[in-house]
């Protein structure tokens, strides 16, 4: 498990099942208003391991691709709401403000972003972001990259809860 340093941490998946369960991991980690920003390109498996991190983070509801739909949300049984926004048909911040995106940011929930870069402008200063890149056919480098003091300790229990390291 290559450490890149406090702030960062790559790896490779070699199935979408491992890429869920790495989400599971992260899901069960996620303090309460998290932010998470999901960068890479189509079929990335940015969807896949938002499938992992909101069953990890014990949603009721089925996780399916947000592709045609702007905004998912997931409920768990303490009431709190996992937001799951794909901004890829955004055509960038000014849309998402007018369409109030920001306010996501305020609720109580936890938030993952696919397409992130399209809205940078609204985007809060500190997250985790986790960027996938297609290595082969089955094959995914994920890089995890922490902003802010919050982030940077929940990458470490993650690490330690998902590699022991
Ligand atoms: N190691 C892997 N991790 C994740 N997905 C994988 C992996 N290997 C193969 N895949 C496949 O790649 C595809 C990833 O699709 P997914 O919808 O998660 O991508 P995405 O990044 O959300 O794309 P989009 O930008 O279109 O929303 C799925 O068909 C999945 O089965
Ligand atoms: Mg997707």
């Amino acid at each position: 498990m290559p450490i890149l340093d406090e702030r960062t941490l790559e790896f490779f998946s070699h199935s979408p099942e491992q890429t869920q369960r790495i989400g599971v991991r992260l899901g069960e980690l996620l303090p309460k208003e998290a932010i998470l920003l999901l960068a890479g390109d189509l079929g990335a498996g940015k969807t896949t391991l938002a499938q992992g991190i909101a069953r990890g983070w014990g949603s009721l509801d089925l996780v399916t691709s947000p592709t045609f739909v702007l905004i998912n949300q997931y409920r768990r049984a303490d009431g709190l709401v996992l937001y799951h926004v794909d901004a890829f048909r955004l055509s960038g911040s000014a849309e998402a403000e007018a369409l109030g995106l920001e306010e996501l940011f305020w609720q109580p929930g936890p938030i993952m972003i696919e397409w992130p870069e399209r809205i940078q402008e609204i985007l809060p200063a500190e997250f985790l972001r986790i960027e996938l890149h297609w290595a082969e056919d089955s094959r995914r480098n994920l890089n995890f990259v922490a902003r802010g003091a919050e982030y940077e300790r929940l990458l470490r229990d993650f690490r330690k809860a998902a590699f022991g390291g």
